[in-house]
Order: structure tokens, then C-alpha cells, then sequence
């Protein structure tokens, strides 16, 4: 790996820029692998485990994890001791390194710029094919980095639009690449970029399927004009608490990251079955008739059965079910006396009961178009009164421990 002046730029070889030389040390790799394959059992034993990689690759969900596992099989199942991976980075025009093994601490950070460099993790890039130096010092092409490196193999990272970066394979000895071991190395490539690809398509559908579902919720909340930040302020006051929860012993084991990050999202659909309610209740400046408020009161069942009924159309996803019982019953008492289903504690998903107070707490500091705004003391006030009946005791008692933070995000996201 270079050291830091060569990071910056500085000119890192006697090649000119202007004067490409063909390079006698890079051999396409499909040149080198005519030859036909001699493959002993020590093949057939690292072709077996990079299978098994393969099978663990599928179910990774962060980019990460898949670098370091693909590493630790460039090194425990083809031996070699050197790797990097470097992603692209169009902003930057360059080579970003974003793992690694086997060099010094100090190259984190390290990108290669596209356009000022000669090298052959640029050269792998910019000509979207292997480039195998079996001997670095002698190739014209390389470009000083480690000085213990001595023949090295760099394979494009490519996904369905052409590649996205390079994987470099590194060893101390010469020629350590064989054929087979290029072979290898490409296939182990190839399955990492495929994951790649597949990971990057999940998160695009997922934050998609999110987006039109926020929207949806957006919709519905724009009849009622007058509700400006409140989505937002759900979704931060739900986080807020979620996460708080998630410090207790009691929640924790109900409540991890990915409850966290899912609440943040679906408590945004706790009022979506207000769509279903007439404008002349929805829209009403005073007081609501008993007859008015049991029509209200439909929301709740309206919002739960349309999310359910995505639920079932569409198979079933964290965030719509969580939605779906957030809309349910955002409105039920931990005494049993809310609504639609008079559902009492523990009955009630701990989702709702969350929402439930981050909803009763916006609404009461807000004006409606039915009531004033109280101030966030006395709103704070009120809520601690109704633990045990109205909120589920523990989540109002972590309310209180984070009401400074629900005032900030209070004046933070104003209507
Ligand atoms: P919202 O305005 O978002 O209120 C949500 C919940 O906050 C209410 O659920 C209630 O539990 C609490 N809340 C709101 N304002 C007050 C208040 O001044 N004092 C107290 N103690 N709690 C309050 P709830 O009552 O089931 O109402 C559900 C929805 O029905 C409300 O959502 C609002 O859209 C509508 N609504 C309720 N009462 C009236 C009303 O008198 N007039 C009109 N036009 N709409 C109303
Ligand atoms: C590069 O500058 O391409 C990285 C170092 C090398 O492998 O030549
Ligand atoms: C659900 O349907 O899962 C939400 C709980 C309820 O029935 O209100
Ligand atoms: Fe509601």
C-alpha cells in the first residue's frame, strides 16, 4: 500500500502519464488461463469452502460484513495474506479503500485517485480486467506500495453496470498466482460482486417501498391541514422512547436496533385510516358529537385493516406489520378502556403502546383545529397521570426520564 505522500497524489512512478507503456508484467488473465486445469484435491477442498462462503454471502445485509468475509477466505482459504478492496467513488474520481488486510493501520482512509495515477489497482479499474503482476518491482505499471509486496492480483468488482471497484490479492513471494489460483480468486470476486449487486437491489426496494408508504401516510395527514411536523415528531418521539426502552433490562430483549429503526418508520402510519373519515368530522373546529366521535373512532380500524390487508396481499414486512398493529392500537388504554378492541396491557403490541404516548403528547402540545395547545410541562404532567390507566406504566415512566428530549424535538420540528 502506498504511504501518505503517494495517497495525496504525489508522483509515485517514472511512467508519464501521456506515454502509456504496454506493461510486459500485466497479463490479462485470460491469456494466462489457457492452460487446462490440473486440479488436485487441495482445489476441489477450496472450491468446497468457497461454496460454503457463497451459501453465507447470501444472507449478509451490510457491505461490511461481506468485505470481511470474503477476506477472511482470501486468506484462510486461498492463503494470501495481503487483500484490499477498494470501492469507486464518482464524487471523487477515485479508487476508496474500504477494507483490508494484511497492511498497516495507516493506509485507512487511502483512496487512489483515477486520474493522476498509474498503477494496476487503476489499471484493473479503468480497464475493467484482471491485472496480475507476478513480479511488482519489475512492472512498470506499479506503482510503490508495500514495500514487503511482491507479486499481487487485482480483480474488477463488477456489478450488472460495469465495475464498482477492485479486489487486490497480495502475497510476499513471487509468482504466487497460479492459474487456478486466478481462477479461484476471479470466482471469489464474482460471488462478492453478486452479493454486492443483490444487497444494493434490496436496499433500493426496501427504501422505495418505504418512501410510498411515507407518502401514503403524508397523504393522508395533508387533509388535516393544520398538522404540519406532526409526522416527524412521531417518528423522532417513538425513537426517542424506543431507544430508551431498549436501555432497560425489561425491553431489551423485545427491543433491538432494527425495532428501533422500524418504529421510527411505522409510527408515521398510525392515523393513515383517518383517509376513511368524512371531512365534516375530520375537518370539525368544535367539539365532537358523541355520534361524530364514534365515527372518529373508525380510524383506528380502518388504518389497522388496510395495512393488514397489504400485509396479506403483499407479504409480510417488519414495517407494514408493525404499522399495522400501531394503527390498531394506537388508541387502546392499558386499562382496557380504549379503543376499537378494549384491548388491555400486554395485549396491546408494545409498538402502540410506544406511539400511544408520543401521539396524546404532540396532540396536546399542538393546536388542533378542535382545541389550543398546552405548554410541554403540563402535557408531561397529564401523561404521568395516566400511567396505569391510559399508558402502559414503564413507557410513561421513560416519557418522563426523556421529556427534555421530547420538548427539543418539540421545538426543533414546529408545525
Ligand atoms: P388527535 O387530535 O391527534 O388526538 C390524539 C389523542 O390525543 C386523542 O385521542 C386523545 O387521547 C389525546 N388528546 C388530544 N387532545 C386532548 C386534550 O385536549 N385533552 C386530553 N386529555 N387528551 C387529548 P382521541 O380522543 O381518541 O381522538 C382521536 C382523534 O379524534 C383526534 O386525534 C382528533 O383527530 C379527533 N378528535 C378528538 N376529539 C375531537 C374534537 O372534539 N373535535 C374534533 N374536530 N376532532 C376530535
Ligand atoms: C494502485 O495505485 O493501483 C495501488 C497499488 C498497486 O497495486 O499498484
Ligand atoms: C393487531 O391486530 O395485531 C393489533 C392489536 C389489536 O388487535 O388491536
Ligand atoms: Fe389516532
Amino acid at each position: 500500500m502506498q504511504d501518505n505522500d503517494t495517497a495525496q497524489g504525489a508522483p509515485c512512478a517514472v511512467i508519464s502519464e501521456l506515454e502509456p507503456v504496454p506493461v510486459a508484467g500485466v497479463v490479462p488473465v485470460a491469456q494466462t488461463a489457457a492452460a487446462p486445469p490440473a486440479h488436485g484435491e487441495d482445489f476441489t477442498a477450496k472450491l468446497a469452502a468457497m461454496q460454503q462462503l457463497n451459501a453465507r454471502l447470501i444472507f449478509m445485509r451490510d457491505e461490511q460484513t461481506i468485505f470481511e468475509e470474503v477476506m477472511t477466505a482470501a486468506q484462510s482459504v486461498l492463503g494470501y495474506d495481503i487483500c484490499a478492496v477498494f470501492l469507486h467513488d464518482p464524487a471523487a474520481r477515485a479508487l476508496r479503500l474500504r477494507a483490508w488486510r494484511g497492511y498497516d493501520d495507516r493506509v485507512r482512509g487511502f483512496s487512489i485517485p483515477l486520474e493522476r495515477e498509474i498503477g494496476l489497482c487503476r489499471l484493473a479499474f479503468t480497464e475493467d480486467r484482471p491485472v496480475y503482476s507476478p513480479d511488482v518491482m519489475a512492472d512498470p505499471n506499479y506503482c510503490m506500495a508495500d514495500p514487503e509486496l511482491c507479486s499481487e492480483l487485482i480483480i474488477p468488482i463488477r456489478s450488472r453496470r460495469g465495475p464498482i471497484g477492485v479486489f487486490d490479492f497480495g502475497s510476499r513471494a513471487l509468482y504466487a498466482f497460479a492459474d487456478e489460483d486466478i481462477r479461484l480468486c476471479c470466482t471469489l470476486v464474482d460471488h462478492m460482486a453478486i452479493s454486492l449487486e443483490n444487497l444494493r437491489l434490496f436496499d433500493e426496494l426496501a427504501s422505495t417501498r418505504d418512501a410510498i408508504i411515507l407518502g401514503m401516510a403524508r397523504l393522508a395527514e395533508s387533509r388535516d391541514g393544520a398538522m404540519g411536523g406532526h409526522l416527524d415528531r412521531i417518528c423522532a418521539y417513538s425513537r426517542i422512547l424506543t431507544e430508551a426502552l431498549s436501555r432497560q433490562g425489561t425491553h431489551a430483549r423485545f427491543v433491538d436496533e432494527e425495532y428501533v429503526e422500524t418504529i421510527t418508520r411505522s409510527a408515521a402510519l398510525h392515523d393513515i385510516g383517518k383517509v376513511g373519515i368524512p371531512d365534516e368530522v375530520l375537518l370539525k373546529p368544535g367539539h365532537l358529537t358523541p355520534g361524530e366521535y364514534e365515527i372518529m373512532k373508525t380510524h383506528a380500524g380502518i388504518g389497522g385493516a388496510t395495512l393488514e390487508e397489504m400485509v396479506n396481499r403483499h407479504g409480510s414486512f417488519f414495517m407494514l406489520k408493525m404499522g399495522a398493529d400501531i394503527a390498531w392500537a394506537h388508541h387502546e388504554r392499558w386499562d382496557g378502556s380504549g379503543y376499537p378492541r378494549g384491548l388491555a396491557a400486554e395485549a396491546i403490541p408494545l409498538s402502540a403502546r410506544i406511539v400511544a404516548v408520543c401521539d396524546v403528547y404532540d396532540a396536546l402540545t399542538s393546536q388542533r383545529i378542535y382545541k389550543a395547545a398546552i405548554p410541554h410541562d403540563r402535557a408531561r404532567d397529564l401523561i404521568l397521570a395516566g400511567a396505569g390507566q391510559h399508558f402502559d406504566p414503564t413507557v410513561a415512566r421513560v416519557f418522563t426520564e426523556q421529556a427534555g428530549e421530547f420538548q427539543r424535538v418539540r421545538s426543533r420540528l414546529r408545525d
